[in-house]
């Protein structure tokens, strides 16, 4: 499997503390099954002000105390990317980066309030030519009166990420339910784990791919965790990639019904 969104790099957010924990969550993700990792510690311009340079240098350490103590796993960069003014022009220097140097960049919209402008924010970067994937969607307070936003975005060009503990309840029930209907719904298109340590928040996947079979089936779950990130390495286009699928999209209208397709 691989990881498109995890806070692994020591010190540089509100992710792993140190370097023990950051070869502790390794150890995790390597016994789950979890072969690449993208390191995506946040960007918030005034909270947490990284750069595609302070990232660099803290894989590059990870990456050395990887190989001291064997373990193996993969690196590549990312960002977990607020949404903030000027964002595009940062994308463009380089100051900001995309998932393993992609046309994709994991984008979280805030918490608790709508963002103004949302919608069309995310428009504009796709306009430019970028993919958002849109961060744990079903978990933000936000969704239940504004659902038809998140299914706009899809069909615009946007991805969306869910959550692997939230399909496992580690979030809640309301965090379970948004991400359960949006599988069934076809609207998913990656499950990472979003792992900021070893308690509530592991780097732990298998447990959120088995989850997804019973909303879109074994074939795709694989997908979520698999094919469609490594898409992203190799920077396919999102034409180039499987659709998102989910049973409530696939499931046969009444013709097919009908004659048995
Ligand atoms: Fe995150």
């Amino acid at each position: 499997m691989i990881d498109l969104h995890c806070h692994l790099l020591p010190g540089i957010d509100d992710g792993s503390p140190d370097m023990q924990v950051s070869l502790a969550m390794a150890r995790a993700a390597v016994a789950d099954g979890i072969v690449i990792t993208a390191c995506t510690p946040h960007i918030y311009p005034g909270l947490y002000d990284n750069s595609r340079q302070t990232i660099e240098w803290s894989i590059e350490a990870l990456r050395n105390a990887l190989a001291e103590e064997e373990i193996p796993l993969q690196l590549v960069i990312g960002a977990d990317t607020h949404l903030v003014p000027g964002l595009l022009g940062r994308l463009r220097s380089g100051a900001v980066p995309t998932l393993a140097g992609s046309a994709y960049l994991l984008l979280e919209p805030a918490h608790h309030v709508a963002p103004p402008g949302f919608e069309q924010s995310v428009f504009e970067l796709v306009a430019a030519g970028y993919i958002p994937v849109i961060t744990h969607p079903e978990r933000l307070s936000w969704i239940g009166d504004h659902y038809d936003v998140f299914k706009r975005l899809v069909e615009r060009g946007a991805w969306m990420q869910i959550t692997s503990g939230s399909l496992t309840g580690r979030f809640g029930s309301d965090a379970r339910y948004w991400a359960e209907r949006m599988l069934d719904e076809g609207l998913v298109h990656l499950l990472a784990t979003d792992a900021h340590g070893l308690g509530n928040r592991p780097p732990l996947l298998a447990e959120g791919r088995h989850a997804a079979e019973k909303w879109v089936g074994a074939e795709e779950a694989v997908r979520l965790v698999l094919d469609r990130p490594q898409c992203i390495i190799d920077d396919l286009a999102p034409s180039s990639t499987p659709p998102p699928g989910g049973k409530s999209k696939n499931r046969p209208g009444w013709l097919g019904r009908l004659f048995g397709r």
